[in-house]
């Protein structure tokens, strides 16, 4: 089975976190966040895939390479200017089989597409997307069914007053090629906004499941992503090594502190005297806690240093940083990569600090 996989957007939203790394290859806990994907495909019988990519292409192929190390065939089609997502399909058309999976590249899901594809064969649908429940729409693209699962409306981006039910595209579909004759070449074009209502009535149905889903585009929801797959809330790879106690400790992690479960440790990590590591919490290769410091709900990324006393919670550090003593980096702040941040400084309130940027020591406090 073939599948295009979208990988074309900038990542904004995860900024400071996608401007030196590509959100396709954006570290998420132990492996890059494609890697989930393509091992979820992998799991339903897709062994060919294109990855539709136009921003950052050639770091995302270094990373990926051919897709040997993940057992499938990868491809890369690279467009010359941001086509939308059905301009980006049409881009891909030559190398297209007659029925392939298409897939939102940023989403964290264990959908049975299998099941998915069945249901499009058994309906003799053109287009099948599959379905989730979500509390807000709003930022999602709304779909309405009959009983038959026929798609009766589909409205992308609802305002509030066209909000009546909570069920979403989980950007997740399964496509006849026919469906690109709908599409016009060598523009931008939406499959959102352009092609699901040219379907509606003739050919698009949905697949409403209630699988595990998360789009993983904004920082928050990157933590939330980390939570649940070390605490196994969704199916994936990750399980194989947090066993039964939900704890990772790489070979040639130095842990004299204390570590609590789920959390994941990587190899060169030193956790001193005093500290306190998890729960929920991931330190990436090499990752440096000093004395007394404490990380929870957080991700620190390869290299990280953090200085004794720190408190991290609540938040996102890239690879390369450094932060002084007593220093608290909490409230859903994100640190950029390579980040310095001097001593008994508080970052809080969702900041984000650009890559590179260094804040002297005691710059920044919070009126608690
Ligand atoms: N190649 C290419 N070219 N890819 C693109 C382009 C483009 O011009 N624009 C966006 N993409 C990719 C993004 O990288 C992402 O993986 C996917 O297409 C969807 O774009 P987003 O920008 O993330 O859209 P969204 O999250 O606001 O909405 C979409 O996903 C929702 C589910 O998460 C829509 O498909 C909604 O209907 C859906 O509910
Ligand atoms: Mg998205």
């Amino acid at each position: 089975m073939q599948a295009v996989i979208l990988v074309g957007g900038q990542g904004t939203r995860l900024r400071p976190l996608t401007s030196t790394v590509p959100k396709p290859v954006l570290p998420l806990v132990d492996r890059p966040f494609i890697a989930y994907m393509l091992q979820w495909l992998l799991r339903h019988g897709v062994d060919d895939v294109i990855m539709s990519c136009g921003f950052l292409a050639s770091s995302v192929r270094n990373v990926l390479g051919d897709g040997s190390r993940y057992g499938l065939r990868l491809r890369f089609a690279e467009e010359p200017d941001p086509r939308g997502t059905a301009g980006a399909l049409k881009f891909a058309e030559p190398m297209l089989d007659e029925r392939f999976l298409m897939l939102n590249g940023d989403v964290l899901t264990d959908i049975d597409l299998s099941a998915e594809v069945r249901q499009h064969e058994a309906s003799k649908a053109k287009a099948t997307l599959a379905l989730v429940p979500v509390p807000d729409p709003s930022a999602y693209g709304l779909v309405h069914l009959n009983s038959g699962n026929a798609v009766l409306d589909f409205v992308e981006k609802p305002s509030p007053d066209q909000i009546d039910t909570n069920l979403i595209s989980a950007g997740a579909y399964v496509l006849e090629r026919e469906v690109l004759k709908l599409v016009p070449p060598d523009r931008k074009v939406s499959i959102e906004r352009e092609v699901w209502p040219l379907l509606v009535g003739d050919g698009l149905y949905g697949y409403p499941s209630e699988s595990y889903w998360l789009d993983i585009g904004t920082p928050d929801r990157y933590l939330k992503a980390t939570f649940d797959i070390i605490e196994g809330n969704v199916a994936t790879g990750v399980m194989e090594r947090l066993g039964r106690d939900y704890l990772s400790i790489a070979q040639g992690a130095q842990v004299e502190g204390r570590a609590v479960p789920p959390a994941i440790i990587e190899g060169g990590v030193h956790v001193r005297r005093d500290a306190h590591v998890g729960s929920l919490a991931v330190l990436g290769k090499n990752v440096s806690i000093a004395e007394g410091a404490t990380v929870e709900r957080a991700v620190v990324l390869d290299g990280t240093e953090v200085g004794r006393g720190c408190v991290l919670r609540n938040c996102i550090v890239a690879a390369g940083c450094r932060i002084g003593d007593r220093s608290e980096i909490v409230g859903g702040a994100v640190l950029g990569e390579g980040v310095s941040i001097g001593s008994d400084n508080v970052i809080a309130g969702g900041a984000r600090i650009s890559a590179s940027v260094s804040i002297p020591d005691g710059a920044i406090t919070f009126e608690t």
